[in-house]
Protein backbone atom coordinates (compact mmCIF):
# COMPACT_ATOMS: atom_id res chain seq x y z
CA UNK A 1 0.00 0.00 0.00
CA UNK A 2 1.52 3.07 -1.18
CA UNK A 3 2.09 5.59 1.89
CA UNK A 4 2.55 8.95 -0.13
CA UNK A 5 0.13 9.79 -2.79
CA UNK A 6 0.98 12.67 -5.24
CA UNK A 7 -1.94 14.13 -6.95
CA UNK A 8 -0.10 15.16 -10.25
CA UNK A 9 3.30 14.02 -12.21
CA UNK A 10 5.95 16.89 -10.91
CA UNK A 11 9.55 17.71 -11.84
CA UNK A 12 11.54 14.17 -11.06
CA UNK A 13 14.07 15.56 -8.81
CA UNK A 14 11.31 15.94 -6.17
CA UNK A 15 10.00 12.37 -6.81
CA UNK A 16 13.44 10.95 -6.85
CA UNK A 17 13.57 12.53 -3.37
CA UNK A 18 10.56 10.29 -2.25
CA UNK A 19 11.41 7.44 -3.90
CA UNK A 20 14.54 7.11 -2.04
CA UNK A 21 12.95 7.83 1.45
CA UNK A 22 10.54 5.54 1.39
CA UNK A 23 11.15 3.23 -1.94
CA UNK A 24 9.63 3.39 -4.90
CA UNK A 25 6.54 1.28 -4.24
CA UNK A 26 5.62 3.86 -1.24
CA UNK A 27 5.12 6.36 -3.49
CA UNK A 28 1.84 6.29 -6.21
CA UNK A 29 1.52 9.17 -8.22
CA UNK A 30 -2.01 10.00 -10.13
CA UNK A 31 -0.47 8.48 -13.84
CA UNK A 32 -2.82 11.09 -15.84
CA UNK A 33 -1.10 14.39 -16.95
CA UNK A 34 -4.41 16.05 -16.46
CA UNK A 35 -6.30 17.08 -12.77
CA UNK A 36 -7.34 13.85 -11.17
CA UNK A 37 -11.16 14.22 -11.13
CA UNK A 38 -12.78 13.65 -7.38
CA UNK A 39 -14.12 10.09 -7.53
CA UNK A 40 -10.53 9.21 -8.41
CA UNK A 41 -8.97 10.99 -5.79
CA UNK A 42 -11.39 9.62 -2.96
CA UNK A 43 -10.89 6.66 -4.43
CA UNK A 44 -6.82 6.52 -4.38
CA UNK A 45 -5.86 8.65 -1.24
CA UNK A 46 -7.49 5.33 1.23
CA UNK A 47 -4.58 4.22 3.07
CA UNK A 48 -1.95 6.91 2.56
CA UNK A 49 -0.04 9.06 5.06
CA UNK A 50 1.20 11.70 3.31
CA UNK A 51 -0.77 13.50 0.26
CA UNK A 52 0.81 15.95 -2.04
CA UNK A 53 -2.04 17.67 -3.55
CA UNK A 54 -1.68 20.37 -6.40
CA UNK A 55 -3.93 23.80 -6.14
CA UNK A 56 -6.42 22.34 -8.39
CA UNK A 57 -7.64 19.45 -5.51
CA UNK A 58 -9.45 20.43 -3.23
CA UNK A 59 -8.78 19.06 0.06
CA UNK A 60 -11.41 18.87 2.60
CA UNK A 61 -13.09 17.05 5.29
CA UNK A 62 -14.25 14.08 3.13
CA UNK A 63 -11.01 13.88 1.24
CA UNK A 64 -9.06 13.90 4.86
CA UNK A 65 -12.05 10.92 5.82
CA UNK A 66 -11.50 9.15 2.87
CA UNK A 67 -7.57 8.65 3.25
CA UNK A 68 -8.13 7.51 6.46
CA UNK A 69 -6.80 8.27 10.27
CA UNK A 70 -3.22 7.51 9.65
CA UNK A 71 -3.26 10.41 6.89
CA UNK A 72 -0.40 12.46 8.44
CA UNK A 73 0.43 15.25 6.03
CA UNK A 74 -1.28 17.30 3.71
CA UNK A 75 1.32 19.01 1.45
CA UNK A 76 0.65 21.71 -1.00
CA UNK A 77 2.46 22.27 -3.50
CA UNK A 78 1.85 26.11 -3.84
CA UNK A 79 2.14 28.59 -1.37
CA UNK A 80 -1.31 29.72 -1.44
CA UNK A 81 -3.52 27.15 0.16
CA UNK A 82 -7.21 27.98 0.12
CA UNK A 83 -7.66 24.84 -1.67
CA UNK A 84 -7.01 23.19 1.72
CA UNK A 85 -9.51 22.95 4.63
CA UNK A 86 -7.16 23.86 7.10
CA UNK A 87 -9.20 24.09 10.10
CA UNK A 88 -10.75 20.09 9.00
CA UNK A 89 -7.05 19.49 9.03
CA UNK A 90 -6.37 21.03 12.43
CA UNK A 91 -9.23 19.44 13.70
CA UNK A 92 -7.68 16.18 12.69
CA UNK A 93 -4.20 16.85 13.79
CA UNK A 94 -3.20 17.13 10.48
CA UNK A 95 -0.30 19.23 9.20
CA UNK A 96 -0.58 21.22 6.49
CA UNK A 97 2.57 22.83 4.58
CA UNK A 98 2.81 25.13 1.54
CA UNK A 99 6.10 26.29 -0.75
CA UNK A 100 6.60 30.08 0.51
CA UNK A 101 9.63 31.35 -0.04
CA UNK A 102 10.80 30.24 -3.57
CA UNK A 103 8.20 31.61 -5.65
CA UNK A 104 8.32 34.81 -4.50
CA UNK A 105 11.15 36.32 -6.91
CA UNK A 106 9.54 34.48 -9.89
CA UNK A 107 5.30 35.19 -9.03
CA UNK A 108 6.64 39.14 -8.73
CA UNK A 109 8.51 39.12 -12.20
CA UNK A 110 5.50 37.77 -13.24
CA UNK A 111 3.33 40.17 -11.56
CA UNK A 112 5.75 42.81 -13.72
CA UNK A 113 5.39 41.36 -16.64
CA UNK A 114 1.57 41.97 -16.75
CA UNK A 115 1.93 44.78 -15.44
CA UNK A 116 4.13 46.08 -18.57
CA UNK A 117 2.63 44.41 -20.63
CA UNK A 118 -1.09 45.90 -19.55
CA UNK A 119 0.57 49.30 -19.72
CA UNK A 120 2.03 49.54 -22.81
CA UNK A 121 -0.52 47.47 -24.35
CA UNK A 122 2.21 44.41 -25.33
CA UNK A 123 -0.87 41.93 -26.27
CA UNK A 124 -2.79 43.84 -28.12
CA UNK A 125 0.22 45.11 -30.03
CA UNK A 126 1.28 41.25 -31.09
CA UNK A 127 -2.22 40.42 -31.49
CA UNK A 128 -2.67 43.47 -34.26
CA UNK A 129 1.04 42.50 -35.81
CA UNK A 130 0.43 38.89 -36.13
CA UNK A 131 -3.02 39.92 -37.85
CA UNK A 132 -0.97 41.23 -40.20
CA UNK A 133 -2.55 45.10 -39.77
CA UNK A 134 0.44 46.83 -39.33
CA UNK A 135 0.73 49.13 -42.05
CA UNK A 136 3.52 52.00 -40.95
CA UNK A 137 5.24 53.10 -37.72
CA UNK A 138 2.38 55.95 -36.67
CA UNK A 139 2.22 58.53 -34.11
CA UNK A 140 -1.16 57.54 -32.56
CA UNK A 141 -0.71 53.69 -32.58
CA UNK A 142 -1.58 51.60 -29.37
CA UNK A 143 -0.33 54.34 -26.74
CA UNK A 144 -0.63 53.27 -23.39
CA UNK A 145 0.72 54.75 -20.34
CA UNK A 146 4.12 55.24 -18.74
CA UNK A 147 5.50 52.87 -15.50
CA UNK A 148 8.43 54.91 -14.29
CA UNK A 149 8.01 57.72 -12.33
CA UNK A 150 4.14 56.72 -11.39
CA UNK A 151 2.45 55.23 -8.41
CA UNK A 152 2.15 51.59 -7.27
CA UNK A 153 -0.17 50.06 -5.09
CA UNK A 154 0.09 47.17 -3.64
CA UNK A 155 -2.68 45.42 -2.11
CA UNK A 156 -1.14 42.86 0.22
CA UNK A 157 2.35 43.40 1.28
CA UNK A 158 3.75 39.76 2.24
CA UNK A 159 7.15 38.67 0.44
CA UNK A 160 5.68 38.55 -2.96
CA UNK A 161 4.39 42.20 -2.35
CA UNK A 162 7.80 43.15 -1.14
CA UNK A 163 9.38 41.72 -3.87
CA UNK A 164 7.44 43.69 -6.47
CA UNK A 165 7.77 46.49 -4.67
CA UNK A 166 11.74 46.36 -4.37
CA UNK A 167 11.55 46.02 -8.14
CA UNK A 168 9.55 49.02 -8.49
CA UNK A 169 12.45 51.23 -6.90
CA UNK A 170 14.35 50.96 -10.20
CA UNK A 171 11.35 52.40 -12.02
CA UNK A 172 11.58 55.70 -9.44
CA UNK A 173 7.92 54.75 -8.28
CA UNK A 174 6.38 55.99 -5.19
CA UNK A 175 4.93 53.07 -3.23
CA UNK A 176 1.80 52.84 -1.35
CA UNK A 177 0.44 49.43 0.20
CA UNK A 178 -2.54 48.40 2.43
CA UNK A 179 -2.77 45.18 4.43
CA UNK A 180 -4.47 43.95 7.18
CA UNK A 181 -0.75 44.29 9.12
CA UNK A 182 1.64 46.96 8.30
CA UNK A 183 5.07 46.48 7.85
CA UNK A 184 7.83 47.01 10.97
CA UNK A 185 9.14 50.65 10.30
CA UNK A 186 12.49 49.62 9.49
CA UNK A 187 11.27 47.19 6.36
CA UNK A 188 8.65 50.49 4.87
CA UNK A 189 11.82 52.56 5.23
CA UNK A 190 13.66 50.09 2.60
CA UNK A 191 11.12 49.61 0.70
CA UNK A 192 10.56 53.21 0.44
CA UNK A 193 6.75 52.07 1.13
CA UNK A 194 3.98 53.97 2.38
CA UNK A 195 1.08 52.63 4.69
CA UNK A 196 -2.12 54.07 3.08
CA UNK A 197 -5.71 53.08 3.58
CA UNK A 198 -7.56 51.09 0.73
CA UNK A 199 -9.66 53.99 -0.13
CA UNK A 200 -6.09 56.02 -0.73
CA UNK A 201 -4.54 52.80 -2.28
CA UNK A 202 -7.51 53.05 -5.08
CA UNK A 203 -7.71 56.83 -5.42
CA UNK A 204 -4.13 57.42 -5.81
CA UNK A 205 -2.29 54.68 -7.74
CA UNK A 206 -1.58 54.33 -11.60
CA UNK A 207 -1.21 50.37 -10.88
CA UNK A 208 -2.26 48.28 -8.34
CA UNK A 209 -0.94 44.74 -8.08
CA UNK A 210 -2.90 42.27 -5.58
CA UNK A 211 -0.74 40.31 -3.70
CA UNK A 212 -2.98 38.88 -0.50
CA UNK A 213 -4.17 35.18 0.19
CA UNK A 214 -7.86 34.33 -0.72
CA UNK A 215 -9.77 35.01 2.51
CA UNK A 216 -13.55 35.11 3.15
CA UNK A 217 -12.08 38.67 3.88
CA UNK A 218 -10.62 39.20 0.47
CA UNK A 219 -13.27 37.67 -1.79
CA UNK A 220 -14.25 40.76 -4.17
CA UNK A 221 -12.11 43.07 -2.45
CA UNK A 222 -12.08 44.34 -6.15
CA UNK A 223 -15.35 44.75 -7.33
CA UNK A 224 -17.75 47.48 -8.90
CA UNK A 225 -16.97 50.25 -5.41
CA UNK A 226 -13.19 50.11 -6.21
CA UNK A 227 -13.41 50.00 -9.56
CA UNK A 228 -15.27 53.53 -9.39
CA UNK A 229 -12.76 54.47 -6.90
CA UNK A 230 -9.52 54.31 -8.84
CA UNK A 231 -8.11 56.62 -11.73
CA UNK A 232 -9.59 55.87 -15.00
CA UNK A 233 -6.06 55.68 -16.02
CA UNK A 234 -5.61 52.75 -13.55
CA UNK A 235 -4.11 49.17 -14.29
CA UNK A 236 -5.16 46.58 -12.33
CA UNK A 237 -2.55 43.29 -12.19
CA UNK A 238 -3.83 40.08 -10.09
CA UNK A 239 -1.60 37.05 -9.65
CA UNK A 240 -2.96 36.28 -6.15
CA UNK A 241 -6.30 34.44 -6.48
CA UNK A 242 -8.84 35.12 -8.92
CA UNK A 243 -11.92 35.77 -6.58
CA UNK A 244 -10.19 38.33 -5.16
CA UNK A 245 -11.69 40.40 -8.40
CA UNK A 246 -15.28 40.52 -9.54
CA UNK A 247 -14.44 39.16 -13.00
CA UNK A 248 -17.79 40.58 -14.34
CA UNK A 249 -17.44 43.94 -12.89
CA UNK A 250 -13.64 44.62 -13.82
CA UNK A 251 -15.07 43.47 -17.56
CA UNK A 252 -17.42 46.45 -16.98
CA UNK A 253 -15.27 48.45 -15.70
CA UNK A 254 -12.56 47.81 -18.91
CA UNK A 255 -15.25 48.26 -21.26
CA UNK A 256 -16.32 51.44 -20.33
CA UNK A 257 -12.94 53.43 -19.80
CA UNK A 258 -13.37 52.93 -15.64
CA UNK A 259 -10.18 51.54 -15.65
CA UNK A 260 -7.24 51.91 -18.51
CA UNK A 261 -6.59 48.05 -18.64
CA UNK A 262 -5.72 45.12 -16.24
CA UNK A 263 -2.99 42.08 -16.25
CA UNK A 264 -4.29 38.66 -14.76
CA UNK A 265 -2.61 35.61 -14.55
CA UNK A 266 -5.78 34.45 -11.96
CA UNK A 267 -9.52 33.54 -12.42
CA UNK A 268 -12.64 33.02 -10.44
CA UNK A 269 -13.16 29.47 -12.10
CA UNK A 270 -10.09 28.40 -13.28
CA UNK A 271 -9.36 27.11 -16.30
CA UNK A 272 -12.77 28.88 -17.28
CA UNK A 273 -12.28 32.36 -17.73
CA UNK A 274 -15.21 35.22 -17.76
CA UNK A 275 -16.32 35.48 -21.70
CA UNK A 276 -16.59 39.17 -21.01
CA UNK A 277 -12.98 39.28 -20.27
CA UNK A 278 -12.16 37.48 -23.18
CA UNK A 279 -13.76 40.20 -25.21
CA UNK A 280 -11.57 43.37 -23.65
CA UNK A 281 -8.71 44.14 -25.29
CA UNK A 282 -7.55 45.81 -22.95
CA UNK A 283 -7.04 42.95 -20.72
CA UNK A 284 -3.60 40.92 -20.26
CA UNK A 285 -4.71 37.19 -19.47
CA UNK A 286 -2.69 34.07 -19.10
CA UNK A 287 -2.83 30.80 -17.53
CA UNK A 288 -1.75 30.88 -13.93
CA UNK A 289 2.00 31.16 -14.81
CA UNK A 290 3.02 32.89 -11.17
CA UNK A 291 5.36 30.37 -10.93
CA UNK A 292 5.78 28.87 -13.90
CA UNK A 293 9.55 28.33 -14.47
CA UNK A 294 11.45 25.48 -14.65
CA UNK A 295 13.71 26.44 -11.67
CA UNK A 296 11.07 27.26 -9.12
CA UNK A 297 8.59 24.48 -10.37
CA UNK A 298 11.28 22.05 -9.31
CA UNK A 299 12.22 23.61 -6.19
CA UNK A 300 8.65 24.14 -5.33
CA UNK A 301 8.16 20.08 -5.19
CA UNK A 302 11.33 19.44 -3.58
CA UNK A 303 9.98 21.72 -0.67
CA UNK A 304 6.54 19.48 -0.58
CA UNK A 305 8.53 16.04 -0.45
CA UNK A 306 11.12 17.43 2.11
CA UNK A 307 8.19 18.34 4.29
CA UNK A 308 6.38 14.72 3.91
CA UNK A 309 9.84 13.19 4.60
CA UNK A 310 10.18 15.17 7.70
CA UNK A 311 7.07 14.55 8.76
CA UNK A 312 6.72 10.99 8.16
CA UNK A 313 10.60 10.34 9.81
CA UNK A 314 9.33 12.13 12.84
CA UNK A 315 10.11 15.36 12.55
CA UNK A 316 8.44 19.06 12.02
CA UNK A 317 7.64 19.38 8.65
CA UNK A 318 9.15 23.17 8.00
CA UNK A 319 6.35 24.75 6.22
CA UNK A 320 3.55 24.14 8.45
CA UNK A 321 0.66 26.61 8.50
CA UNK A 322 -1.33 25.24 11.22
CA UNK A 323 1.56 24.57 13.89
CA UNK A 324 -0.57 24.06 16.61
CA UNK A 325 -0.92 19.95 15.37
CA UNK A 326 2.50 19.62 16.34
CA UNK A 327 2.23 20.43 19.71
CA UNK A 328 0.34 17.43 20.68
C1 LIG B 1 0.26 29.37 -6.94
O1 LIG B 1 -0.70 30.01 -7.26
C2 LIG B 1 0.66 29.19 -5.59
O2 LIG B 1 -0.08 29.55 -4.66
O3 LIG B 1 1.75 28.64 -5.38
C1 LIG C 1 3.64 34.63 -0.36
O1 LIG C 1 4.71 34.02 -0.38
C2 LIG C 1 3.46 35.92 0.26
O2 LIG C 1 3.52 35.97 1.50
O3 LIG C 1 3.27 36.90 -0.46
Amino acid sequence: MPRVFVCRRLPQSALDMLFQAFGEQAVAVYPEDRAIPRAALLENVGGSEALLPILTERIDAEVMDAAGPQLRIIANYAVGYDNIDVPAATARRIPVTNTPGVLTETTADLAWTLLMAAARRAGEGERYLRAGRWESWAPMLLLGHDVHGKTLGIFGMGRIGQAVARRAAAFQMRILYTDSQRLDPTLEQQLAATYVEKNILLAESDFISVHCPLTPETRHAFAEPEFRAMKTSAVLVNTARGPIVDEAALARALKSGEIFAAGLDVFEQEPRVHPALLECDNAVLIPHLGSATMETRARMAEIAATNIIARLTGQSPPNCVNPQVLDY
